[in-house]
């Protein structure tokens, strides 16, 4: 087979701790499996922006068009405004690469504790529509510095873009314990909800009839999540609905720090990103404590889109073997730093090699 090219950008704080956790296994369960990946490193992110007054070279998404896969850790500093760091990089990204998937999964990790009293365990995916929604380019600042100083954003969904989303989820779902909840604000005076819901809906109902689709207004979801999330299977919703429900459904599996993202163009046409879903974290970058679960897990999901489900079979195995025999990070309830859980992992790869290959 050919070799996988694939453009690494590390970015900003605990990106640059948690990348190199993430290649180092990746690598090593792919040389068991019998086929090696080309990672090249591109030098993108806020020191980039210190330099050239940019984020990434002006052909920065021509660049990244001619990779089979992008492996991302984190972008964002304190010293500049998220909104040219994030809008400079990931968001084109998303976009330009119509990753209109954002897939993440959650669910409870041997040996790590759920801050939750309810102890049953939780899995379920979060499928957040990626592309447009709340997050919408339309919109701006007035008046900068006047008393009549105000802010407009408009949240633009489209047919096209909601029956995409729910199809993709339904279809998960069909896989799955046949379970849908669409998150919605239908109650209010939110114009988009009420056509999110007929969309969802009608997509549902026309093309997966053993899926049960319940719409859940976001406020009561989010409690739901808190109360009962074990009850939970898919959820679908939309980006900014997603956005904070992909951290509420991390945290209470234990650490946002463990939670893997694949931002995803179904239709392979561009390539696809793997992220965690967290952050830079400035409040601990540069302690080698950060948990590399998260950049370790989206590299498996990495994996099993670029056509390797046994080795990504075989990476998950291996964190949640290290994770349950006590190797765990700060943010975890353990002690363990960011190069010893890799350590771990590497070890659990080469000794559960005989259940993975052949
Ligand atoms: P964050 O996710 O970086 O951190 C939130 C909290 O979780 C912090 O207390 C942090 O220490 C902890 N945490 C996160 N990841 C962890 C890990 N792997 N191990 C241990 N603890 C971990 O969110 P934030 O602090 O709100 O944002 C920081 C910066 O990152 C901002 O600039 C923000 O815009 C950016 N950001 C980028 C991405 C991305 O690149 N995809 C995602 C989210 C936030
Ligand atoms: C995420 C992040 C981003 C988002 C931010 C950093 C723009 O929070 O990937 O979840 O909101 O999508
Ligand atoms: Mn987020």
């Amino acid at each position: 087979a050919q070799r996988q090219r694939i453009a690494v950008i590390a970015g900003d704080g605990i990106g640059l701790e948690v990348m190199p956790a993430g290649i180092d296994c990746v690598t090593a369960v792919a040389r068991l499996h019998g086929f090696t990946l080309g990672w090249e490193h591109l030098e993108w992110g806020s020191d980039h922006y210190r330099a050239h007054g940019r984020m990434m070279p002006v052909d920065g998404l021509e660049t990244l068009a001619g990779y089979d896969a992008i492996f991302l850790g984190a972008v964002g500093v304190p010293d500049i405004p998220d909104v040219q760091t994030l809008w400079g990089l990931l968001i084109p990204i998303r976009r330009a690469f119509e990753q209109y998937i954002n897939l993440r999964p959650v669910k409870t990790l041997p040996g790590v504790a759920s801050p939750l009293a309810d102890s049953a365990p939780i899995d379920m995916v979060v499928v957040r529509e990626n592309n447009e929604g709340e997050y919408s380019e339309i919109g701006g600042r007035m008046y900068r510095g006047l008393e009549e100083e105000s802010a407009v954003q408009e949240a633009v969904f489209t047919r096209r873009g909601i029956r995409r989303a729910a199809r993709f989820a339904a279809e998960l779902a069909a896989g799955r314990r046949g379970l849908l909840t669409s998150a919605t604000k239908s109650n209010g005076i939110v114009h988009t909800m009420p056509f999110w819901d007929e969309v969802v809906a009608e997509t549902v109902r026309a093309g997966f009839p053993q899926v049960r689709l319940r719409s859940e207004l976001i406020d009561a979801l989010a409690a739901g999540l808190v109360l009962h999330p074990h009850r939970y299977d898919v959820l679908v919703a939309s980006n900014l609905f997603g956005d904070i429900l992909s951290d509420l459904a991390g945290a209470i599996t234990g650490s946002i720090g463990s939670a893997p993202s694949a931002n995803l163009n179904p239709e392979r046409r561009h390539p696809s990103m793997f992220e965690p879903v967290h952050g830079s974290a400035p409040d601990i970058a540069g302690q080698g404590i950060a948990n590399p679960i998260g950049q370790i897990w989206s590299g498996a999901m990495m994996l099993d889109a670029l056509g390797y489900p046994a080795a990504a079979a075989h990476l998950v195995a291996a964190f949640e073997a290290a994770l349950a025999a006590g190797t765990r990070t700060r943010d975890l309830g353990g002690t363990a730093l960011t190069e010893q859980v890799t350590a771990a992992v590497l070890t659990e790869i080469d000794s559960l090699a005989p259940n993975f290959t052949a």
